[in-house]
């Protein structure tokens, strides 16, 4: 008989504190945000106390200032024309585009001593402008300084207004590791304007592509904001608890690849390969029809992807590929076990917790060989 080691009288007692947190902002789509005529971001501003003049600090992508009207001028002129809405507390700040930003913690740190010094405050906001890793770098300081400061997205890429912009996730890199920092922050608002997409050059529009692509292949974003959303719901909890991530189809290499090339692969052409090769093992897992991993892949040819990096066929110490690391390094980020989204049929995700290695380095070779390499 196995005796109960529990005490049964111990003096506690347990008081439980329960309370939900409803969460909800708007996501406006709109063309010329900055126009002076666009009202869009003045109601945006005062949806909660119409009748206050709001203290405002722009952070915008230096990608956008090189255009014909520098767009920290464009801010300036809007923010007069709404002088009795808004007032800016400096003018915009100009920060580092691109994972640049996300990668050096000075940059972080500059954001927040910019806060500090401007006295803003919790009912301030922190307007970010720019592609997905300035939103990124951006949301974590509006998120941490003061526990949280009014936060807008204006979200300047085509994976920034399809995705990372309309999440409720920020984060920047620390040790060689994707988003080792951050949180999760809903922001106040956000603001997709078609105005800035369209400018963008080629790379960065088809780089944008591949998340829309990943949703087709698991149609599963509304299911997944539901379950999201019940989670953040249930006793408050504003971090996820489960490991099984539907969106992060693509996910586990792409990030470690971005890593392995130090960003020059952008996180869309990552996740382009990522899905390549999820794709192929899909097949040789036989959860998948021969010839869909083809199809697939030719999609993503077709939008102008390259479905072959030589940093994927990079060898550790060991003699391991060094991407097979990812899969580690994806499991600690989300906590619990290892659970990878593959392809069950086109439109169906389906999770799977274990990846045999000697598969995947058949997937890879796949993928080299098609590309020639
Ligand atoms: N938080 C999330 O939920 C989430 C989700 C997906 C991706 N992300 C992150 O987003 C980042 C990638 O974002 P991205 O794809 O938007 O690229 P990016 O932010 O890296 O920007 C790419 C380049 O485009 C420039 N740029 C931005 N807007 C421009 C415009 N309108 N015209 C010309 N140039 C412009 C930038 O200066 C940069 O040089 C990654 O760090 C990724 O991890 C976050
Ligand atoms: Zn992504």
């Amino acid at each position: 008989m196995a005796a109960d080691a529990r005490p049964t009288q111990a003096r506690t007692d347990t008081h439980w504190q329960r309370f939900a947190v409803p969460y909800e902002f708007p996501v406006v789509f709109t063309e010329g945000v900055f126009d002076p005529e666009n009202p869009a971001l003045r109601d945006v501003l005062c949806r909660l106390e119409p009748a206050k003049r709001h203290r405002v600090v722009f952070f915008v992508d230096d990608g956008l200032n090189a255009g014909r009207t520098p767009l920290a001028e464009a801010i300036v002129k809007y923010a007069q024309r709404h002088a009795d809405a808004m007032e800016l507390a400096c003018a915009p700040v100009v920060v580092p585009g691109g994972e640049k930003i996300k990668s050096d913690l000075h940059f972080v740190e500059s954001i927040q001593q910019k806060l500090f010094d401007l006295h803003i405050d919790r009912h301030s906001y922190v307007i970010a402008v720019g592609g997905g890793a300035v939103l990124d770098a951006v949301g974590l300081v509006a998120a941490t300084t003061h526990r949280g400061v009014r936060h807008i997205r204006i979200p300047t890429t085509v994976l920034a207004q399809n995705d990372s912009g309309v999440g409720v996730k920020n984060g920047v890199n620390l040790q060689g590791m994707k988003n080792f920092v951050g949180t999760f922050a809903p922001p106040f608002a956000v603001l997709n304007d078609l105005e800035f997409v369209m400018a963008l050059p080629d790379r960065d529009k088809i780089a944008g592509m591949a998340e829309a692509v990943k949703v087709a292949l698991i149609r599963m974003i509304r299911r997944c904001a539901e379950l999201h959303m019940r989670q953040i719901g249930q006793g408050g909890d504003p971090f996820e608890t489960g490991s099984a991530r539907p969106l992060d189809y693509g996910h586990w290499s792409a990030h470690k690849l971005e890593s392995l090339t130090r960003h020059h692969v952008r996180h869309g052409e990552a996740v382009a390969l990522g899905m390549a090769l999820d794709a192929r093992y899909s097949v040789l897992a036989g959860l998948l029809a021969p010839g869909e991993d083809e199809r697939i892949c030719a999609l993503l040819e077709y939008l102008g992807f390259d479905l072959w990096h030589p940093a994927l066929a990079k060898s550790g110490a060991s003699g391991e590929w060094v991407i097979l690391d990812g899969l580690r390094d994806f499991q600690e980020h989300l906590g619990g076990e290892l659970t990878i989204t593959l392809l069950g049929g086109i439109g169906v995700g389906v999770e799977v917790h274990a990846i045999d290695r000697e598969r995947m380095r058949q997937a890879m070779q796949w993928l080299k060989e098609r590309a020639g390499g």
